[in-house]
């Protein structure tokens, strides 16, 4: 298949909707990171976006809408908490509500709830708003690889898969929305984010985490996510006894602290910040598989606000908690 190429003019972005309009599915930017977006109401279509990506088909899709107003179309009922959550929709938080019977089985794996998202990235923004229909989408990588946070991120998986990609600007979050499941009565976190907990707690006083790692209840969560292509281990000692430890081999080093490193190592450096290390977490993990190391050694992430939802994709793609 050629995959035809849209930047974020607003003729270009007017034929990328038109694609999905078609049912086709066409890779979009957003402020959290690039989604493959497929109109929320056509099966066939959603269907595709699992088998592109080699999703295992129990994992719910969100939908994504340009306009609030939309979401009365597909929630059953709208929970009083809403209205302290607007000021962050726009923005990367993912509501699960219970669904109306429109929408389609294929885009929530058969649940009664549905998870809604309004991007708050411009081009993101304008081109749902010209798709009218609720765009389903995951994020647009293969399964189980670091989400994309770059155009090319998405060349790299998808290119020759799909019908478009959009070439936006890089994620500026750089990790996946907060989400947040309203219905139950019990506002519970499924997945952190760049939405923090001491946010939603804030606007809505409690609020709970969810999912046991046996019955996680944001479905995805079970699944080996973001993985390098080499074994990922995070250190909580010192990490210079565990880069010794691995002499002879090609070692990648993924650091938050200023530490200067001698020898045939790949580097990376997450940032100055906690904001830093998210938006640059899932393209150091690219990195380290274009460097062709043998193993990766990560500095630990500790801390509240949005270390938790870097913390969370850091032992995924690690495996190892
Ligand atoms: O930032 C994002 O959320 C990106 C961009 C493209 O918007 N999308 C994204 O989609 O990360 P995906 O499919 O990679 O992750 C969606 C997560 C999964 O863990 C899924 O199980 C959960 O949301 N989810 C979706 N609908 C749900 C529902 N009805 N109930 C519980 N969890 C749900
Ligand atoms: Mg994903």
């Amino acid at each position: 298949m050629k995959t035809v190429i849209y930047d974020t003019d607003s003729s270009s972005l007017e034929k990328a909707a038109q694609v999905i309009k078609n049912g086709g599915l066409v890779a979009f930017p957003t402020e959290t990171v690039y989604g493959l977006g497929a109109c929320g109401f056509m099966p066939q279509s959603v269907n595709k976006i699992f088998k592109v990506k080699g999703r295992p088909n129990d994992n719910p899709l969100i939908l994504h809408i340009g306009s609030y107003e939309q979401i009365y179309d597909l929630a059953l009922e709208i929970p009083e908490q809403m209205s302290k959550l607007k000021k962050f929709m726009p923005g990367p938080l993912t509501v699960v509500l219970k669904r109306k019977d429109i929408v389609p089985d294929e885009v929530t794996a058969g649940l009664n709830t549905v998870g809604i998202r309004i991007p708050s990235q411009p081009d993101a923004n304008a081109f749902l708003k010209m798709c009218g229909v609720p765009v389903a989408a995951p994020s647009a990588n293969i399964s189980g690889r670091p989400s994309p946070t770059t155009f090319g991120h998405v060349v790299e998986d998808l290119d020759g898969k799909v019908d478009g990609i959009i070439r936006g600007e890089v994620c500026s979050v750089g990790l996946e929305s907060t989400v947040l499941d309203l219905s139950t009565g019990e506002p519970t976190i499924l997945r952190p984010g760049a939405i923090t907990r001491e946010m939603l707690e804030e606007a809505l006083g409690i609020v709970y985490t969810g999912g046991d790692g046996n019955r996680p209840k944001a479905p995805g969560m079970k699944y080996k996510h973001y993985a390098p292509k080499a074994p990922l281990y995070v250190v909580d000692g010192d990490i210079l006894d565990e880069i010794a430890k691995y002499n002879g081999k090609k070692i990648g080093v993924m650091l938050t602290d200023n530490i200067s490193l001698d020898g045939d190592i790949a580097i990376q450096h997450l940032g100055n910040n906690p904001q830093e290390y998210a938006h640059n977490l899932f393209k150091a993990l690219r990195y380290f598989d274009s460097a062709k190391v043998d193993v990766i050694l990560s500095q630990d992430i500790k801390g509240d606000g949005i270390c938790e939802a870097v913390r969370n994709r850091l032992y995924k793609a690690a495996n190892n908690r």
